[in-house]
């Protein structure tokens, strides 16, 4: 086949191909340093690589069919050089890559400072809870949860409130609607403390059991300085052959020293809790004045902290139903039961409960 675009090439040895590949080259030279404006560019760029008639495609098509089988390889080799340096022309030809424009307006400067992203913080309230329950994981405590919606059943009577009983009255709640077809074990209720996971957990394994637990409560309370209808506990239940109200009161003694200071005293004063015989308030020496008496402990330099006891026979009745190694025979122990908020007030000196709850920044910040 003949071209009019691509000399004749008679012979394949490595001369002849020299020869024709310099001549191909030095046209595509000289063309392309003849190139002005956007349109010879283009046509050049046809010309020479040109999928349908463009020469190298022509070059490939005419003379490397033609080539003996010993010569194709020293075609091959030259064919490829031409058109890498034909690319090269074209791209230089288009500009030798974006102009100074273009560049600049992508260009970064480094200089300027980088966008920040504010790194969240705990909040009080769960740095105190999990400190709190980092003092009973050091002594062997495993940590659980309930469910914060919760039965009749776990929240009331199977911590020994029966229906109808006054107890109940201390911890009004939320309760959901339209549960009249549910007997009243099933009905549902927003927890009002985190004693229903006392019998949740006693359920799930046998005793030994040692374990506290972290969460939210609430309660139909009216909200003042130090009081707020939704409020976190930690709760805490410890069963096992021969424990004792000794056992109970150098726990808390110790974990309110961890929390406090090791210089802070307790005292135990009795007190009623349905789920626990005998039960007790626990009162921590004042913090504020050592125990000499100021206006934070209305002069009486104690402080009422967290409620406990040791587990009440009817509880480990109830739990026996599900796992029988609850023989109030057999084993015993305590419970106790505190309030987040109220340590962590005292702990970072807040004055309003509801600091903790509004989200301003401003507060929160002090803690991050
Ligand atoms: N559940 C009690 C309350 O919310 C606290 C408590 C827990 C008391 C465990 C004794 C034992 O007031």
């Amino acid at each position: 086949m003949l071209s009019d675009s691509i000399p004749n090439l008679p012979e394949f040895n490595d001369a002849a191909l020299d020869k024709a590949f310099a001549a191909l080259e030095a046209d595509a030279r000289e063309a392309a340093a003849a190139l002005a404006g956007e349109a010879a560019v283009e046509a050049f760029r046809l010309e020479w690589l040109g999928r349908k008639q463009g020469r190298l495609n022509e070059v490939s098509g005419i003379w490397l069919k033609a080539a003996p089988p010993e010569a194709k390889k020293a075609l091959g080799v030259r064919f490829n050089a031409l058109k890498t340096i034909v690319e090269g022309l074209l791209e230089t030809a288009l500009g030798g890559g974006p102009s100074d424009d273009a560049l600049r307006a992508e260009a970064i400067d480094v200089t300027l400072p980088g966008s920040q992203r504010l790194i969240g913080g705990e909040h009080p309230i769960t740095r105190t809870m999990n400190e709190i329950v980092s003092v009973f994981a050091a002594l062997g405590y495993s940590v659980g949860v309930g469910p914060e919606v919760e039965t009749d059943f776990y929240n009331f009577e199977s911590m020994n409130f029966p229906p109808g009983h006054p107890a109940r009255d201390t911890q009004d709640t939320l309760v959901v609607a339209n549960q009249d077809r549910k007997t009243l074990r099933d009905r549902l209720l927003l927890r009002t403390h985190t004693s229903p996971v006392q019998m949740r957990t006693m359920e799930q394994q046998p005793p030994p059991v040692r374990i506290v637990i972290p969460g939210k409560v609430h309660r139909n309370d009216a909200a003042d300085a130090t009081h707020s209808p939704i409020f976190h506990q930690v709760e805490g239940l410890c069963v096992d052959t021969n424990i004792t109200f000794s056992h109970l009161k150098g726990t808390l003694d110790h974990a309110m020293k961890a929390l406090f200071g090791s210089s802070v005293k307790t005292r135990f004063f009795p007190s009623f809790f349905p789920f626990t015989e005998p039960s007790a308030d626990v009162q921590i020496s004042c913090i504020f004045c050592g125990g000499k008496g100021c206006r934070k402990c209305k002069q009486s330099g104690w402080i009422e902290l967290l409620g406990c006891g040791m587990v009440d026979p009817a509880v480990f009745a109830f739990a026996a139903e599900k796992q029988p190694a609850y023989d109030p025979k057999r084993i015993s122990g305590f419970a106790f039961g505190m309030g987040v908020e109220r340590i962590a007030m005292m702990k970072y000196g807040i004055s309003e409960i509801g600091s903790l709850f509004a989200g301003d920044m401003r507060f929160l910040n002090q803690f991050a």
